[in-house]
């Protein structure tokens, strides 16, 4: 059953207490959004602890960002903007998680993406995870960096800074974080055991298979490598260059585009 707008921010409180007592966050970091429809969104308020919300705390922005409603003192998160642009340029997106989950964001400190094809569940769940280059928090900078992983993933490490997932709902989105931590976990303690062993390209299909017969939402290497780089090659495939989320292909795309439109502005 739909939840109303008073149950979505209770909810968000309880999220907020589950990524601050499992440490994926420290003092008053972090922050989350859910989309209620095209031009009202939710999101946590800047600079308070998230572990310690009640629903009064949450503020409504419209699409641009734009407060429509904030209680008191509180204003919207700083990064709002790195919220909307998710929301702008993926429809299907209806709840956006930031934290700063510890194994996760030293993967993005140390500049190394969660692409190592180790356990079936992260391989299912998450395929391969990226990192946006580095941006100034509060910025564009941010936004402007994680756009061309967008179309491709829904979990991104956003470099020397943190994790950023996305989903249908609040929950999806949250858990997918939760999944993003214990993949980086447990690669993290592979590696000081001398490394992973990891899935052969054969082992990686079968759980790609999985994944599409499964019917998750959202994107995922599974489909994304179908699609652009022909069956059977993933990006883990590919040993996990990601290079079929590039930008080199989203430029392609719109250079095609561009040319056709022009070819038939002449063709008029
Ligand atoms: P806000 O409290 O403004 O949401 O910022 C927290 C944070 O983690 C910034 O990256």
């Amino acid at each position: 059953m739909a939840m109303n707008e008073y149950e979505i921010k209770k909810l968000m409180c309880d999220i907020g207490k589950r990524v601050y007592d499992r440490g994926m966050v420290a003092a008053n970091d972090g922050n989350f959004s859910v989309k209620l429809n095209d031009n009202e969104f939710l999101c946590t308020p800047t600079g308070v602890s998230k572990g310690f919300m009640t629903p009064e705390y949450i503020c409504k922005v419209d699409a641009k960002g734009n407060v429509l409603q904030a209680n008191g003192n509180f204003r919207p998160s700083s990064e709002i903007k790195m919220h909307m642009r998710v929301y702008e340029k993926r429809p299907d997106v209806g709840a956006v998680v930031h934290a700063h989950p510890s194994f996760a964001t030293s993967f993005a400190i140390a500049g190394i993406p969660l692409t190592q094809p180790i356990m079936p569940e992260a391989v299912i769940a998450l395929g391969c995870v990226p990192i946006a280059e580095y941006g100034t928090p509060s910025t564009n900078e941010i936004p402007d960096r994680l756009e061309k992983y967008l179309p491709y993933y829904d979990a991104v490490l956003l470099e020397s800074h943190g994790a950023l997932t996305w989903s249908t709902d609040l929950l999806a989105a949250y858990l997918k974080m939760e999944s993003v931590e214990f993949y980086a976990e447990l690669l993290y303690k592979a590696k000081m055991l001398g490394g992973p062993k990891e899935f052969d390209k054969e082992q990686i299909e079968k759980l790609y298979e999985i994944r599409r017969k499964m019917g998750l939402p959202g994107k995922h290497p599974a489909n994304l490598c179908k699609e652009i780089n022909g069956e059977g090659k993933g990006c883990h495939a590919c040993k996990g260059s990601c290079s079929c989320g590039s930008s080199s292909d989203v430029d392609l795309e719109k250079v095609v585009a561009e040319v056709t439109k022009k070819i038939l502005a002449q063709m008029k």
